[in-house]
């Protein structure tokens, strides 16, 4: 990997979770964020050069980057398998997923793919067979649970590691806390209580002040870091955009920092297509929106019911009308929750849309 100067190392907080696996304090995190909020640079940035030098192998699975993440994920944890440990056994293995990936739908299908759940489990004994202990890095993990069928592989993932707790330690990271909660939170969820969950921290001053070195480095020209980390905070610490703004300026260092911020905030709305999103909710699922917007989280007291009530114009709005309404924005993905079950806007861009578009 290139080295990026404009990363900002987060070694502290992955000395920690490195530590805790390493420790055995627990044998599995999961990392809730929105999108853009640096998971996965920190995965391969933070996570995984300290664990290699903490001595484990490492493994890195994006179940968003891939059409097709149930087929390749097997066939990515059957290549690491291999990679600790060649045997025969493992080869075979590999035979078995590629039929799968070429034969079509049917009973024979799902015969072979169960066959291929029941090996997931024993590609993670292979992997707890290595000498030394193995991370498994698995990104956007709700993605799998979107897949049709899988519960039987999540069943066997889950087995595997399970009993393997000791060997093969896992970092789950997602973004859709729906999604996510449906693997490990859900009573009848197969991850239930299996890892323990981190609200994945916002970067604060210390990284904009770090960015603002970065520039007087390149530019040799000063920077008013009060000044940059409001902007940061007007682009909802989102770490993709600040960062993308400072890139402006070094090239270009004649940009002030409210010149810089304006061309990203439409560059990012443009992108977004946020104004012609917002025009398809119902005026209910807006409101709901702009309430959050604006840090209201008690969306069903009955001061912010006869809120909407009023806006709507009508007498009265009940809770169940929220909580469908709430549902609709929820399978949307417009809206999550943290790990403390409080809901928020999924989108830092939509957020910043509304704060700065719609009247409350
Ligand atoms: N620590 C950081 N320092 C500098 N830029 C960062 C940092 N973390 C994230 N970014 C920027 O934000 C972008 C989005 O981060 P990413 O890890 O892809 O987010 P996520 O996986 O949460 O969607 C990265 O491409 C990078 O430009
Ligand atoms: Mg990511």
């Amino acid at each position: 990997m290139t080295h990026d100067p404009l990363y900002f190392p987060r070694s502290e907080l992955a000395e920690i979770i490195a530590k805790s696996l390493y420790g055995g304090i627990t044998h599995a995190f999961t990392l809730f964020a929105p999108r853009r909020m640096g998971k996965t640079q920190f995965l391969l940035k933070d996570i995984k050069p300290t664990a290699e030098a903490a001595g484990f192998n490492v493994f890195y699975f994006s179940f968003m980057d891939s059409t097709a993440p149930t087929v390749d994920f097997q066939a990515a944890l059957l290549r690491f398998a291999e990679s600790i440990k060649t045997g025969g056994k493992v080869q075979n293995l590999i035979g078995q997923i590629s039929k799968i990936e070429i034969m079509g739908s049917g009973i024979e299908r799902r015969t072979e793919r169960q066959q291929a759940e029941l090996r997931l489990s024993d590609i993670i004994a292979d992997i707890a067979g290595g000498s030394r202990p193995s991370l498994l890095l698995l990104d956007e993990i709700q993605e799998l649970a979107r897949q049709p069928d899988t519960g039987g592989l999540i069943r066997s993932l889950r087995t595997g590691l399970d009993i393997h707790q000791q060997q093969v330690k896992t970092i789950f990271t997602g973004s859709s806390t729906n999604g996510l909660r449906a693997m490990f939170n859900d009573i009848k969820a197969p991850f239930f209580h299996f890892a323990h969950a981190l609200d994945f921290p916002t970067l604060g001053r210390e990284f904009t002040d770090f960015l603002a070195g970065v520039y007087q480095e390149r530019t040799g020209r000063g920077l008013d870091g009060g000044e940059l980390y409001r902007a940061f905070e007007r682009l909802n610490k989102t770490p993709l955009y600040i960062r993308a703004m400072l890139q402006d300026m070094i090239i270009n260092p004649d940009l002030s920092i409210g010149q810089a911020e304006s061309i990203r905030l439409e560059e990012m709305h443009k992108h977004a297509d946020t104004a012609a999103q917002w025009r398809h909710l119902s005026l209910i699922e807006q409101l709901i929106l702009s309430e959050l917007a604006n840090g209201q989280t008690a969306i069903y007291s009955a001061q912010t019911r006869q809120a909407l009530a009023r806006v709507i114009g009508v007498d009265d709005i009940g809770t169940s009308t929220v909580q469908n309404n709430i549902r609709k924005l929820e399978r949307k993905d417009l809206i999550t929750r943290d790990g403390a079950n409080r809901l928020q806007i999924n989108s830092p861009i939509l957020k910043t849309w509304i704060l700065e578009n719609v009247e409350r």
